[in-house]
């Protein structure tokens, strides 16, 4: 088995011009990239969900943005036409903060006196697509100093090389630990309705050689009663002041059941999706996508009796989470202490 960067495989590849992302939607069954020359385009990559995963959709709005002033500039008033496109990209998903965080910089890049503005926003959405990979082999070592001797873990929705700029989050702390030759085995919820455990996780765990196994999201529970893993490994979306953690849907219920049966639950994620804006996880809004994504199209007809609720993240209370590891830094039991002690640093 080749792993990704043998293979050359990324969520994102910038060209120079255009933006070549990955169409995640069509994973496993074929590699295929669109490219992108504008900002509408790239902000539809990420509502349609060619990309997705927290930190590559920070990543890939920055690469909107430069794409938006290579259009724009210098035309008179090109400024406030990247603006537009600053709030259209910001428009196309709701819940992951890595996506205001890296407009936030753009933003702030756009508005400052440069001699050449677009080389001055292509120098900071690569540093912003570095600083990420970066960030995930810190944390992946971090995290696997954490899971110490663990043998066995479970993770949910896909936090790997391709929801980041490469490596991942939780699958980073993943490939960390099994390079360190303790762990052993994953386990990977399929996790529906996109199936992002199923079509991704265990597809790039094959690549890198690590023995992984799929389960329905429903077998979780029995997965933790059999005594078979020993932590759950995940990534979030958006943490708030006091440790709470929204992530796919799903990852609430996994840390409930973590509880019954001893299980420890980690959060890998880089100090881009920390909002401490936000006292609580309750002041998050979560996403809810169409039904079509659940729900056969003969009832998705008007005045139907059947109807489908779409929510597709979640929050997991800080009391309910172990360990949140950041390339910062780590906090053991947030839900004692919160997780300002990282703002500062
Ligand atoms: O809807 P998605 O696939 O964008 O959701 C992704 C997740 O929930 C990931 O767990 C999260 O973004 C962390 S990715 C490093």
């Amino acid at each position: 088995m080749s792993n990704l960067s043998q293979l050359n495989v990324q969520a994102l590849q910038w060209s120079g011009h255009s933006l070549k992302v990955l169409d995640q939607r069509l994973l496993p069954d074929s590699i295929a990239y669109d490219d992108y020359q504008d900002a509408a385009g790239v902000t539809d990559a990420i509502a349609s969900m060619r990309v997705r995963g927290a930190p590559a959709i920070g990543i890939a709005a920055a690469y909107g943005v430069v794409l938006s002033a290579m259009q724009h500039y210098p035309n008179a008033d090109w400024q406030a036409a990247v603006e537009q496109d600053i709030k259209q990209l910001a428009a196309s998903r709701p819940t992951a903060v890595n996506l205001f965080w890296a407009l936030n910089k753009m933003q702030q890049q756009l508005v400052t006196p440069s001699a050449n503005p677009i080389a001055a926003l292509t120098q900071l959405a690569q540093k912003i697509h570095a600083d990420d990979i970066a960030a995930n082999h810190a944390m992946g070592e971090r995290g696997a100093d954490i899971l110490g001797n663990a043998k066995a873990v479970l993770t949910h929705c896909n936090a790997g090389a391709l929801a980041t700029g490469g490596y991942g989050t939780a699958l980073g702390v993943i490939r960390s630990a099994h390079k360190r030759g303790h762990l052993q085995h994953v386990y990977a919820d399929e996790t529906r309705p996109w199936l992002q455990g199923a079509r991704l996780t265990v597809w790039e765990l094959a690549q890198d050689g690590i023995p992984a196994t799929l389960i329905a999201d429903s077998a979780a529970a029995w997965l933790m009663k059999s005594g078979k893993i020993d932590w759950i490994v995940v990534g979030a979306d958006r943490i708030t002041a006091n440790g709470d953690v929204a992530n796919k849907i799903g990852t609430y219920s996994l840390a409930v059941l973590a509880k019954q049966h001893g299980v420890k639950v980690m959060v890998a994620a880089p100090s881009s999706t920390f909002d401490f804006s936000l006292e609580t996880g309750d002041e998050i809004e979560i996403e809810e996508r169409n039904p079509k994504e659940l729900l056969a199209d003969c009832y998705l007809t008007d005045g139907s009796l059947v109807s489908a609720w779409n929510p597709v993240f979640d929050v997991t209370p800080a009391e309910l989470i172990s360990a949140i590891v950041t390339e910062r830094g780590i906090v053991i039991d947030p839900g004692k202490h919160g997780v300002r002690s990282l703002e500062a640093c």
